[in-house]
C-alpha cells in the first residue's frame, strides 16, 4: 500500500479520471474533490476548500482541471477570458500555495501542472489557452527553483490532442484532420498521459524538475 496523498483537480472524467484510476491501482490516497466541493472558477470556494484542507498531509498536488472555449480575438466574452485564466492559471496558483506546506514540512513532494502542446507552440482562436498553457509552464519552472531546496519537484506535463470531451465535442470531419496533423497519426489516450504522471510522481523520478514534458505523438516536433 502506498502510503502518499494525492490532490488532483478535474478528476471527474478524462484525463483527470485516468489520473485517478491510476493512483488508486498504484495505492495512493486520493483527494479528487467534485465542482460542488471545490469550483475552481470561484475564489471563495477556493479559499474555503484550503481553509478545510490546509492541514491536511498532502505529498503531491495535481493541477488537472482546465477548460478551452476558443474564440478569435474580438469574439471574447469577458466570461471566456475571465474564467479561462482563472481556472486554468489563477487556481493552480492559489492552490499550490495553500496546499504545499506539509510538502515543505517534510522535506518531499511533487508537484505536477497540466499544460499543454499549445503551452509549447500556438494556434489562431487559442489565443487565451495558449497564454493560460505557456504561463503555468512558466509558472512550473520558477516554482521548480523556489521549492528545489524542499526535495519538491515541480513538472508540467503537455499533452497533445487527447480523446477526451475536449476534443470530442469536434465534428468528426475536424477529428479526422486533427489525426491527420500528428505524426503519430491518432489521438493520445488518457492512461498513457497518466502512465506518464504516476512516474513523474513516484521516487523513481528523483532528478527531473522544472521541466515542461511533452506527450503529444510528435506534434510539436513539425
Ligand atoms: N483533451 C485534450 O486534448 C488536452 C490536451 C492537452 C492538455 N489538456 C489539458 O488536460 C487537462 C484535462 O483535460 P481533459 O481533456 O481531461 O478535460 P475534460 O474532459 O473537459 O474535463 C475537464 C475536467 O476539469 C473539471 N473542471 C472544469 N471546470 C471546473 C471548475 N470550474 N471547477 C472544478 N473543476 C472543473 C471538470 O469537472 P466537471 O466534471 O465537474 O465538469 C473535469 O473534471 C486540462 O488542463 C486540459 O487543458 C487536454
Amino acid at each position: 500500500m502506498n502510503k502518499r496523498t494525492v490532490f488532483i483537480t478535474g478528476g471527474s472524467r478524462g484525463i483527470g479520471k485516468a489520473i485517478v484510476d491510476g493512483l488508486k491501482k498504484a495505492g495512493y490516497k486520493v483527494l479528487s474533490p467534485t465542482r460542488q466541493e471545490l469550483d475552481l472558477s470561484k475564489n471563495e470556494s477556493i479559499k474555503s476548500y484550503i481553509q478545510t484542507h490546509k492541514n491536511d498531509k498532502i505529498d503531491i498536488i495535481i493541477n488537472n482541471a482546465g477548460i478551452n472555449y476558443p474564440q478569435w480575438i474580438q469574439e471574447m466574452t469577458d466570461e471566456n477570458i475571465e474564467s479561462t485564466l482563472q481556472i486554468n492559471l489563477d487556481a493552480p496558483i492559489r492552490l499550490i500555495s495553500g496546499l504545499v506546506s506539509h510538502m515543505k514540512k517534510q522535506k518531499w513532494g511533487r508537484i505536477i501542472n497540466m499544460s499543454s502542446a499549445f503551452g509549447i507552440v500556438a494556434r489562431g482562436k487559442q489565443v487565451l489557452y495558449c497564454a493560460t498553457k505557456h504561463g503555468i509552464n512558466g509558472l512550473t519552472k520558477a516554482l521548480a527553483l523556489e521549492l528545489a531546496e524542499y526535495n519538491i519537484l515541480v513538472n508540467s506535463v503537455c499533452p497533445g490532442f487527447a480523446e477526451t470531451e475536449m476534443v470530442l465535442r469536434n465534428p468528426k470531419e475536424k477529428i479526422k484532420m486533427i489525426e491527420k496533423d500528428i505524426p503519430l497519426g491518432r489521438l493520445v489516450q488518457p492512461n498513457e498521459i497518466a502512465e506518464l504522471i504516476l512516474f513523474l510522481i513516484s521516487n523513481k523520478n528523483t532528478y527531473i524538475t522544472g521541466s515542461t514534458i511533452v506527450i503529444d505523438g510528435g506534434f510539436t516536433s513539425k
